[in-house]
């Protein structure tokens, strides 16, 4: 989602206002935080020294960062290279900042687009154009807005680098970029006929492309048995501790097990015995009625931001966005799903034990004795990061053991401590306060409002949690936290450092055992720190980096994240062209080491574009990005765009794509 919140961004600012109403602690809370925090300053030992000696030493990086942009500044414009970044394990020469209709990779790589919005998945599709388009057409092929990626090694089970399954997700649509005479008006969701919506209908959701590496080009394999597109109407089925509740049930699925399509659908995830995870994000969005403020489920609309008027059309037209006509298909929604990418008939599934809120991933580790550990963000500012542990240990041996894994186990949201700890507290049913007495009477009740049973537990209200990952090499879990404007002064903690923070910033959750073999990803306590505070340097209060950061590496709204076979964690963002006339781009750094948190730009979008979903394959050799919303500037429209990236074609309007970037001559991304 293009962050709308910023000044630039085109789009008004709906699927994302802050709906926690208590997003911060008592008054006591904060005395007690404050003497906690002297006590740390006197000294104490442990985390609570550990967590002292990291402010002191953000602040001097801090210092030294500013220093070192405010010379770099004053030398003039940058030539860029290696050598800028002596501490960094990283060899290529980062780009410019710079905002253009084009977009660029370091030099020694190459960008070649794999699949377009329009391409053809199934091998019926017929050929794309935009000036006709159909949702039957759109149905068959690439959806729009791409976002998640994965690479599926093929043969399942493989570690083959240049055959496999891409499965991506295609988060919403944007009709003024992709229908004529919508114009570039703000409210041109509402602008689209009954037609136009199914088109965006069937743009959402999911593809997944059978795709090969030869000599060196990617290209998808047209007529494969395994290519699928999912969509806002593909039948799912509902699974887990709410399926069958009665505020899951509408009068098309009297039984509350039977949802159709999915929507929103951001980052996601895997699993260990090879199926994709896929997360529902702002679903709010598409609903809308007067139920909203007068309903009898109006408070939980509220704190999902589900509001009288949906940001879509689709309510006009369709029945089920209409609140005053279906008031529990929003419950619906707000999952993560589950699906097979290696079998194209099978029915994706809800897993409504993951808990309902604003899904941006879903990720995994696997804990020492075998039970698998997901983490999840919830995407909105002053809500949580969550993570849910599976009651039984997975299976190598038998893939079919392991296939309702998900429906059976806890959900935890995290409460940073100012001492440097941090505890997960389960959403468990019967567990105080999660009783009748605070209105939840199962733990489908927990589960289909987990932000409220979230905010009883006093969880920590966060800067906007996107993707959630943990590192393979160090055993540490990495949180983008993209960004939160509405943060006043006084809502200031030590791990959401900064007032009006408008670049966001990264933080590491350090479970027991990380660095080692054993990585506790279970336990229910750790330790936490900053990994980096985006902005500028000696120009954005607060910006913290290594060091020795050149004038290019600095970054903002941190969103994506991926790591490669080193443990180097690669970001990507979201939200820079509206603060900062840069474009949004992909930023790699050391985790460890000497050029720990010292990143580089890599690759710079195309104007109006976020990037998402950086994924590599099993050998480091390419990394797929999703380009999102290209062209989504202010002003820019189907007919006159800011740009017509990838095709640069009149008459073709800017196409979100995934792309591949490969080392000239071969060899691994980053080296
Ligand atoms: Fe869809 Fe949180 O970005
Ligand atoms: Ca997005
Ligand atoms: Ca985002
Ligand atoms: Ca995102």
């Amino acid at each position: 989602m293009p962050d709308t919140n910023l000044p630039g961004g085109r789009l008004p600012e709906i699927e994302d206002i802050g709906s926690n109403p208590a997003p911060r602690d008592t008054i006591g809370e904060l005395v007690q935080r404050r003497l906690s925090r002297r006590a740390a300053l006197r000294g104490l030992v442990g985390a609570a020294a550990t967590a002292t000696l990291t402010d002191q030493l953000l602040t001097s990086a801090n210092t030294a960062a500013a220093q070192n942009a405010a010379a770099q500044d004053a030398a003039g414009p940058q030539g860029t290279g290696p050598l800028r970044n002596g501490p960094s394990s990283l060899t290529f020469a980062e780009l410019p900042h710079q905002l253009k209709p084009q977009d660029a990779v370091a030099p020694g790589y190459e960008m070649q687009t794999v699949i377009r919005w329009g391409d053809p998945v199934l091998p019926s599709a017929p050929a794309f154009d935009p000036a006709r388009q159909t949702a039957a057409a759109q149905a068959m092929q690439f959806g729009y807005n791409n976002d998640y990626v994965d690479f599926i090694p093929l043969p399942q089970g493989s570690k083959n680098a240049t055959h496999g399954l891409l499965a991506v997700n295609h988060e919403y649509t944007d009709p003024q970029l992709m229908f004529d005479g919508l114009g570039a008006s703000e409210d041109s969701r509402l602008k689209t006929s009954r037609e136009q919506a199914m088109i965006e209908i069937a743009a959402h959701g999911m593809s997944i492309v059978e795709i090969r590496k030869e000599n060196g080009r990617w290209a998808p394999v047209a007529d494969s048995r395994l290519n699928r597109r999912v969509t806002g109407e593909t039948p799912m089925r509902i699974s887990g501790p709410a399926a069958g509740h009665d505020r899951m049930k509408t009068s098309a699925d009297l039984e509350g097990r039977q949802a159709l399509g999915t929507f929103n659908n951001c980052a996601g995830g895997n699993t260990p015995w090879g199926t994709v995870i896929t997360c529902e994000e702002n679903f709010n969005q598409y609903f809308g009625g007067a139920a909203a403020e007068t309903g009898s489920q109006a408070a939980m609309y509220k704190r999902y931001g589900i509001a009288k008027q949906a940001s879509y059309h689709w309510a006009d037209f369709i029945d089920r966005f209409n609140l005053d006509k279906e008031p529990n298909e929003p419950n619906r929604f707000g999952w993560v799903v589950e699906y097979d990418p290696y079998d194209p008939q099978s029915v994706p599934v809800k897993r409504t034990a993951l808990g309902r809120f604003k899904h941006e991933g879903c990720t995994h580790a696997i804990a020492p004795d075998g039970r698998v550990v997901f983490y999840s963000g919830d995407d909105e500012r002053f809500d949580y990061v969550y993570k849910f542990v599976t009651a039984r240990a997975w299976n190598p041996n038998d893939r079919a053991a392991n296939r309702d894994l998900l429906d059976d186990g806890t959900l935890y949201v995290a409460r940073f401590e100012e001492d440097g700890k941090m505890r997960w507290l389960p959403l468990v049913h019967g567990q105080e306060p999660l009783t009748a007495a605070n209105g939840f009477n199962s733990q489908a009740e927990v589960l289909i409002e987990t932000r409220r049973a979230a905010d009883l537990l006093k969880a920590t209200p966060m800067d906007r949690p996107e993707d959630v990952q943990a590192n393979p090499v160090n055993g540490r879990v990495y949180a983008m936290l993209t960004n939160n404007t509405r943060r006043k002064a006084e809502q200031v903690d030590k791990i959401n450092p900064r007032a009006n923070n408008v670049h966001g910033h990264v933080i590491e959750m350090i479970p027991p055992g990380a660095g080692t073999e054993r990585v506790d990803h279970a336990a229910l306590e750790g330790t936490w720190e900053i990994f980096l505070i985006a902005g500028k340097p000696g120009t954005d209060a607060g910006a913290q980096y290594h060091q020795s950061l050149s004038a290019e590496g600095w970054l903002s709204c941190p969103d994506n994240c991926t790591f490669d076979s080193k443990g180097r964690i690669w970001i990507s963002t979201d939200g820079a062209p509206g603060t900062s006339k840069v474009a949004d781009g992909l930023y790699a750094a050391d985790t460890d080491g000497e050029g720990r948190a010292l990143t580089k730009l890599f690759y710079q979008a195309p104007t109006g574009a976020e990037v998402c979903g950086p994924c590599l394959t099993p050998d480091d050799e390419t990394m797929f990005l999703a380009i999102q919303h290209p062209g989504d500037d202010k002003d820019s429209s189907f007919d006159t765009p800011s740009t017509r990236w990838p095709d640069f074609k009149d008459g073709m309007p800017p196409r979100p794509a995934i792309i591949a970037i490969t080392k000239t001559g071969g060899g691994k991304i980053g080296a």
